[in-house]
């Protein structure tokens, strides 16, 4: 995710791109820039950092003229660096690209660019590049001519020093909407950077490229149709546009894991081979042959990620995998030599248990690997290799897209290794052809986030709560009861199911409501068993079946249906009615969902 804005119209552009950068960086703050267009010569000026530090390098500085697009930066391809940052220049300096998404194929599309000489190691700059290749004269038709062969998302914005009087954009995957004002227009990637001008837009759907000067836009699809769309009035404030209309970040989150799980996989896939291409890990063959042992280091939420994805580990790839929670990981003086590969997973990149035990791995002798999100941080610069998760950035403390994401990631390396050792060509594309189907099937489970509201109210007043799971759905029990502690500050605990005759058994009483995962794997029968023993004890039971599952209805005092699909994979569905049930709990309590009492979104003290 970044951000992108623009203005053509008779006011200075300046200071409304920099205005509307500081409303879109809640999408992205490692690095902005600007790009205006005055008498025939684009002026571009960008900096590392939030938008802050972009304004302060501009202070004293003129950048005069009405016509200008600016970005500020989620990096996905490339570090964090200003060569990095947007806008990209092509044809020595006269065509001007600001991109927000993931061009796929830019290594393809890389070999076909005559001019070889690159600023950056973006994906963007090689669109920039070949839009300028493709370019005779007439800006909207290079981009016409360029955009069918890239495969990806996109939300572009693009100038010509020869049109001083147009700005092209064009969609796919990526937002982008069109401010409309009286001779001026505005672009970005949400609402917010345009509503202090005007509330009347228009949005624009995939596959459009619109041409926008300034007396009028026109729409056309990639077959050069000409689109008629009408404006839409919108009555948002500032805030609630950021948060897409959702009434806070956690619940934008939640409703954006459709749409990140396919960031997350995107070009991460051979079918016809059955395995994942993660190209991070920095491996070849024999060394990857060679590993004996994995650890995944990690914390909260990100450990939780780790231990669903244990069991896909050793299914897959019969390689022994431990889960380690980075604190205990550094003092337990662990075992690693160089056939252990250590994957450090982490959100923010920046937990400072998760450095800590990632630099005693890597002192031991084992092969360190990341798993971030946030592109530049501290373990993915100190990994050196590793994959970005793709789940753009996550602003509420609870953490719930990062989690299926991380669980993405995971799996697609289990499989990659599994491919090595007994996985078949034929598990590894049942496996993948499953994971594709997975963002429509998120999607049936958010369609039921009011009948979860109506769960949460009827058990918000509980003091104690335990999660219940077995085998793959311990870690999601799991995940489940810390998602409820931190937000809802409810007391819970997570139990193996079958370990709860060994003790847990003691507390159960009508008090303590039981929310177990009953998903139809092979452990389905011995859920069953549990869930018959704690309805013995009169505990109430709120149960995660799979559709269709009309026995589980008589196990349950409330029943939530999630689509089935393979084992392995259900820590990505199961783990999201658990998510939301936690966040309409706290919303019903009055909690502060977003910023929860005494916790930080990035944990950097030991
Ligand atoms: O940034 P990280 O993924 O390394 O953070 C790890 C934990 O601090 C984090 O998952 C924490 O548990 C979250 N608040 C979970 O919602």
């Amino acid at each position: 995710m970044c951000g992108i804005v623009g203005y053509i119209g008779k006011k200075e552009a300046l200071p409304i791109l920099l205005e509307g950068l500081r409303d879109l960086e809640y999408r992205g703050y490692d690095s902005a820039g600007i790009a205006i267009l005055n008498q025939g010569k684009i002026e571009r000026i960008r900096e590392v950092g939030k938008v802050d530090m972009l304004v302060k390098k501009i202070a004293g500085k003129k950048f005069p003229g009405s016509i200008g697009i600016a970005h500020t930066r989620w990096a996905t391809h490339g570090g964090v660096t200003e060569e990095n940052a947007h806008p990209h220049l092509a044809g020595n300096g006269k065509l001007v690209l600001a991109h927000n998404g993931i061009i796929e194929n830019y290594r393809e599309l890389k070999k076909e660019i005559k001019d070889q000489n690159f600023e950056s190691e973006t994906d963007s700059e090689i669109l920039a590049k070949l839009i300028f290749q493709n370019y005779s004269g007439d800006l909207l038709k290079a981009v016409k001519m360029t955009l069918p062969r890239v495969r990806g998302t996109y939300g572009l914005a693009i100038m010509h020093a020869d049109h001083p009087d147009e700005i092209v954009v064009a969609r796919l995957g990526s937002p982008l909407v069109v401010g409309v004002g009286e001779d001026e227009y505005y672009l970005a990637s949400d609402v917010t950077p345009i509503l202090p001008f005007t509330k009347q837009v228009t949005f624009l759907d995939d596959g459009e490229v619109a041409l926008i000067n300034r007396q009028e836009f026109k729409i056309f699809n990639l077959k050069d149709e000409q689109i008629i769309k009408g404006v839409t009035q919108i009555d948002w404030d500032i805030e609630t546009a950021q948060k897409g209309g959702f009434e806070n970040f956690m619940l934008k989150e939640i409703f954006d894991q459709p749409t990140v799980f396919e960031d997350a996989i995107r070009g991460r896939i051979d079918m016809s081979e059955g395995t994942a291409k993660l190209g991070g890990l920095n491996m070849n063959l024999e060394e990857m042959r060679a590993i004996k042992r994995i650890i995944l280091i990690a914390c909260g939420t990100a450990s939780y990620a780790c231990l669903a994805a244990k069991y896909a580990f050793e299914r897959l790839s019969g390689i022994p995998t431990e889960v380690d929670v980075s604190s205990e990981f550094r003092y337990r003086d662990p075992i690693v030599d160089e056939h252990t590969l250590i994957f450090a997973v982490s959100q923010s990149g920046e937990t400072a248990d998760t450095i800590m035990a990632l630099r005693e791995a890597k002192r031991k002798g084992g092969v360190v690997r990341g798993i971030v999100n946030v592109v530049g941080s501290t373990i993915a610069r100190e990994t050196g290799a590793g994959t970005y998760i793709h789940a753009g950035p996550e602003l509420a403390v609870a953490s719930t897209k990062a989690y299926t994401n991380m669980v993405a990631i995971l799996l697609l390396y289990a499989l990659e290794f599994g491919r090595l050792h007994h996985t078949t060509p034929a598990t590894g594309q049942r496996i993948l052809q499953s994971l594709l189907q997975i963002p429509e099937k998120m999607n049936e489970i958010l369609k039921q986030s009011e009948q979860i509201k109506i769960l949460a109210d009827k058990y918000k007043d509980y003091n104690d709560f335990l999660f219940l799971g077995r085998g793959i759905n311990y870690s999601v029990a799991l995940e489940g009861s810390h998602k409820l502690k931190e937000i809802s500050y409810i007391h819970s605990e997570a139990y193996p199911a079958g370990e709860m005759k060994h003790g847990m058994n003691a507390l159960l009483t009508p008090d303590f409501p039981v929310l177990a995962i009953l998903t139809q794997n092979q452990l389905y029968e011995k859920m069953k068993s549990s869930i018959e023993e704690v309805r013995a004890r009169k505990s109430k039971t709120i149960i995660i079946a799979s559709v269709g599952d009309e026995e589980a209805k008589e196990l349950a005092d409330d029943i939530v249906y999630v689509p089935k699909t393979m084992e392995l994979l259900e820590p990505l569905l199961n783990t999201i009615p658990l998510q939301l049930f936690a966040y309409h709990t706290a919303v019903a309590l009055g909690r502060d969902v977003d910023r929860p009492r005494n916790l930080a979104k990035s944990v950097t003290v030991e």
